[in-house]
């Protein structure tokens, strides 16, 4: 595996596999890589010739100056686990790298970017596009993997490659869950004991609503499932949605398959997010 840094290098590695003709996967990641980010570099591993993994802290992305600061970095144990996924490259550039100046691009997703993530973190997915268009122009992948951990930002990013006529496919993959439920995050290891425990609620809350969908009309569906997450000492739910997977806009009837629920919790200091298909 090499270990790139430096953007020309990245860009010079990229012409060469596409002179080659070979194929390349890429797996862009925020690092402290947990078997979620696992998973996406497994069947990139399976479905490319080359594979590249990067590991950039975006702090585009970021509305929270602390959360950027408190965002965990475990760099040494990254490239480890990019090697062990036999990967080719990990592109592990630093900021000034990524940003020589300030990228002012905004990007116009619509009524995309306006609920739910989009809402409660005004500007984020402006972030996450700045770097993904970044990193999908130095590498140009055939293929790109994101997790369905983060719906939204899959959407998004589907998106985003239209509008900017990127020749990458956009390969979502499910998410992959603590054995109790709790979906994987690099966040999952800022709880303490006690919240890691409460944590489960959320995806039981999730399993209740799908449960529920057909019976109730959303509305209650929601208070209930606020309440049944609020009830815990120190969480509260920033929000609870449930819309269509296209679109991302509110639903109110249900129709089967097509609608996901979205929520977002606070447990203490640390925000989480998780999802369902109904
Ligand atoms: P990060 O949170 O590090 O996640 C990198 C990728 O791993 C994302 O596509 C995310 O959806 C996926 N992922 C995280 N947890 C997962 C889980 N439990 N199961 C399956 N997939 C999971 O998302 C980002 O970084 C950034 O926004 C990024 C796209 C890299 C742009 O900076």
């Amino acid at each position: 595996m090499r270990i790139i840094e430096d953007l020309p290098e990245m860009r010079a590695e990229a012409a060469g596999m596409r002179a080659r003709r070979a194929e390349c996967g890429l797996v862009p990641t925020m690092g402290a890589l947990h078997p979620g980010h696992i998973s996406l570099m497994k069947r990139c591993r399976s479905e490319n010739s080359v594979a590249v993994a990067s590991i950039f802290v975006n702090p585009t992305q970021f509305t929270d100056k602390n959360d950027f600061a408190n965002y965990p970095r475990n760099l040494n144990d990254d490239l480890q686990k990019i090697l062990s996924a036999r990967f080719d490259f990990a592109f592990v550039p630093a900021v000034n790298e990524m940003y020589p100046e300030e990228d002012k691009r905004v990007f116009d997703f619509g009524a995309l970017d306006k609920t739910m993530e989009g809402a409660a973190r005004p500007g984020h997915f402006n972030g996450v596009a700045q770097i993904v268009s970044r990193l999908f122009d130095a590498v140009k992948p055939d293929r790109a993997y994101f997790g369905e951990k983060d719906f939204q930002q899959t959407v998004i990013i589907k998106r985003l490659a239209e509008m900017m006529n990127f020749e990458t496919d956009i390969i979502t993959c499910p998410t992959v869950r603590e054995a109790d439920g709790l979906a994987m995050s690099s966040r999952n290891m800022l709880l303490t004991p006690q919240q890691r425990k409460d944590a489960t609620v959320i995806y039981r809350t999730l399993l209740m609503c799908k449960e529920i969908i057909a019976a109730f009309p959303f509305d209650e569906i929601k208070i209930r499932a606020k309440k049944q997450i609020d009830n815990i000492s120190e969480m509260q739910t920033e929000y609870i949605d449930i819309v269509h997977r296209n679109t991302l806009q509110p639903a109110v009837k249900y129709i089967k398959d097509v609608l996901q629920c979205c929520v977002a919790v606070r447990v203490g200091n640390v925000r989480l997010i998780d999802n369902i298909r109904l």
